[in-house]
């Protein structure tokens, strides 16, 4: 089977597909089946999990990552309000490090653009990196133009991620993002690809989904992933779910399935309004 593998500038290669942790840790009655859920991704060698600060569950996923951290490719995101460097950037990193119950990061993310300016965001992930408490620096919720402004700044052009909505029915960032990032080497990293729970009832996906065997989930998942470069971070609850998103993995579109989707979720002729944060 063809694998389907991310590699950052600079960095590991990994699955194209993460694990999103989003809304996990809210419930105590739901945690031991989250951390199941977590341990089974990481299991199946799904090493991508991502997090934020302002997920306030970097404690929970440091229980789970425990004894696998070197399986892991850890993922978290500083709250924009905390993005300066003379402020409190470097302090929300090392605060996540302390939660995470870990010393590196693999990858720190500006989570949206806030007061900061990128140059003290730049200045302050770049002082995070010489001092060995992130691997790889990246942003979050960044259209062409605010990518633009990064990597106009010395150091900005170590940025090696962005991460931004991307599922089958958010797809205008094709039109523009997308091969702005693959063209500089910065990896795609695809937010909400189930379209936080909605695609997986949806009719035409279920239609598609009966000639491959697969779910609608499956068959977003397998769009998400169809080309380089772009690593989807699908968040899922459960084991089942968890073992279901893996499997999607191994399919492999006709172009009358391409034909069918573009026909109902048409790809962007123009550029299209950033959705995002
Ligand atoms: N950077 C940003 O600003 C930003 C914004 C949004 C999200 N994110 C990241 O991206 C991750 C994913 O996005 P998301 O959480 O918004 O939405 P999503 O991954 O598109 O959808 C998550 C929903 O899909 C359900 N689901 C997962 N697998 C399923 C399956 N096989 N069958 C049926 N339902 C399934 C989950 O339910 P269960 O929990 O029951 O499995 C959950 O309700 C987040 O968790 C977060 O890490 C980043």
């Amino acid at each position: 089977m063809e694998v389907h593998q991310v590699t950052f500038r600079n960095g590991p290669t990994v699955l194209a597909l993460g694990q999103g942790t989003y809304r996990m840790g809210k419930t105590i009655g739901n945690r031991s089946e989250e951390i199941n859920a977590l341990r089974a991704g990481i299991d199946l060698g799904m090493q991508v999990i991502d997090t934020a600060e302002f997920y306030h569950n970097e404690e929970m996923i440091g229980d789970a990552i425990q004894g696998a951290r070197d399986k892991v490719f850890l993922v978290s995101k500083v709250h924009p309000s905390n993005a300066t460097r003379q402020g409190t950037l470097i302090t929300s990193c090392e605060r996540s490090l302390k939660k995470l119950k870990t010393n590196v990061l693999d990858l720190y993310l500006l989570h949206w653009e806030g007061n900061s300016s990128f140059e003290e965001t730049v200045s302050a992930m770049v002082k995070l990196r010489q001092d060995g408490k992130i691997k790889l620096w990246g942003v979050s919720n960044m259209d062409v133009a605010e990518m633009e402004r990064f990597f106009a700044i010395p150091g900005g052009e170590t940025c090696a991620a962005n991460q931004v909505a991307y599922n089958i029915e958010t797809r205008g960032t094709e039109f523009d993002l997308l091969p702005w990032c693959n063209g500089r080497n910065v990896v795609f990293m695809a937010y909400s690809p189930l379209g936080e729970g909605d695609l997986i009832r949806n009719r035409t996906l279920k239609e598609i989904g009966k000639r491959h065997n697969a779910t609608a989930a499956q068959i977003a998942l397998a769009w998400s992933v169809r080309w380089p470069n772009i690593l989807s971070i699908p968040k899922a609850g459960s084991v089942n779910h968890v073992e279901e998103n893996f499997k999607s993995l191994s399919i492999r579109f006709t172009d009358e399935d391409i034909i069918a989707i573009d026909k109902v979720f048409p790809p962007p002729t123009r550029k299209m309004p950033f959705a995002g944060w």
